[in-house]
């Protein structure tokens, strides 16, 4: 049965008994607003480890000034009833004060994979993530957390701090979760109006166009034109990057050669609503 815990005090209280117990600890950290995707990573937590904690906060320092902090959805009652549900045995939801009590003076800054994508649209945004990824990784100490690639540069950046400052957590990714017209899931689809809704299934259908351009030996100049041609021909959507780099340390592609990983990732806008998603590839 799931427990609720919104203090830093209760939550190390209660997995003190489970490490000594030798439990695994698994570690799922999200916003909330739970879906299919969230709930994927639970999965695959149970598979290897005794004790699932899931967190729930909506992390102010990950939101830029002019973002959708205010308006991020949240409905705790239901995401509880759906973490139980999953299996999650620790649900952790702080408040803000509870995480942050006096102004943050220590930050955490990943350079290199932080900076191109959406460390490019979004200043700062990463190192709001490090930085409280860092701080509940301290308040869980987990054995293992899991995280999806829907964020793929995200996954990139937790696992370039865990090796930089030997955090003992193994991270874990996991595939991305999508709608069956292959849509990503995102806590953030509910922004979409109807129209808005139909219109971004082209995202995963210009990163599958890409996949199989690749294949054909295309150019990652030729397969980003085509892409955003794709794109551009829904009225509603506006794009903010498409890009092709190597996974995962986001580096330009310059050559092609067989047996390199890569990432095909995309943000695209639709009215007020930023979408992400991307393919990782082996050439
Ligand atoms: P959030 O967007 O709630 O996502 C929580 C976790 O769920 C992340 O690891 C994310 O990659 C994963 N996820 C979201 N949609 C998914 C999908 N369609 N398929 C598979 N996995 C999916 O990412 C965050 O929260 C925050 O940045 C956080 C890491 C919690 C730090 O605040």
């Amino acid at each position: 049965t799931l427990q609720q815990v919104e203090t830093i005090g209760e939550l190390r209280r209660e997995l003190k008994a489970a490490r000594i117990q030798g439990k695994r600890i698994g570690f799922v950290p999200t916003m909330g607003y739970l879906h299919e995707g969230h709930l994927s990573l639970v999965e695959q937590a149970k598979q290897t480890c005794d004790l699932i904690v899931m967190s729930i906060f909506v992390n102010p320092l990950q939101f830029g000034p002019n973002e959708d902090f205010e308006r991020y959805p949240r409905d705790l009652e239901r995401d509880s009833r759906m973490a139980a549900t999953a299996g999650v045995d620790l649900l952790f939801t702080p408040s803000v004060e509870e995480m942050y009590p006096t102004a943050v003076k220590t930050n955490i800054t990943v350079s290199g994979v932080s900076e191109p994508l959406c460390g490019r649209s979004r200043p700062g945004h990463f190192d709001g993530v490090a930085t409280v990824v860092m701080k509940l990784f301290q308040i869980v100490q987990p054995d293992f957390a899991f995280f999806g690639q829907k964020d793929a540069q995200q996954v990139a950046v937790i696992e370039q701090m865990v090796r930089d400052l030997s955090v003992p957590v193994e991270i874990i990714p996991c595939p991305i979760v999508r709608e069956s017209d292959g849509l990503a899931m995102s806590s953030r689809n509910v922004y979409l109006a109807p129209e808005e809704r139909k219109q971004a299934t082209v995202l995963h259908r210009s990163l599958r166009r890409a996949k199989e351009l690749l294949g054909d030996g295309k150019l990652p100049a030729e397969i980003r034109a085509e892409m955003v041609q794709m794109i551009q021909q829904e009225p509603l959507a506006d794009i903010d990057y498409i890009e092709i780099l190597t996974y995962p340390d986001l580096t330009p592609l310059d050559s092609v050669s067989s047996g390199q990983k890569l990432v095909i990732a995309l943000a695209v806008r639709f009215g007020r609503t930023r979408l992400i998603d991307n393919l990782i590839t082996t050439l």
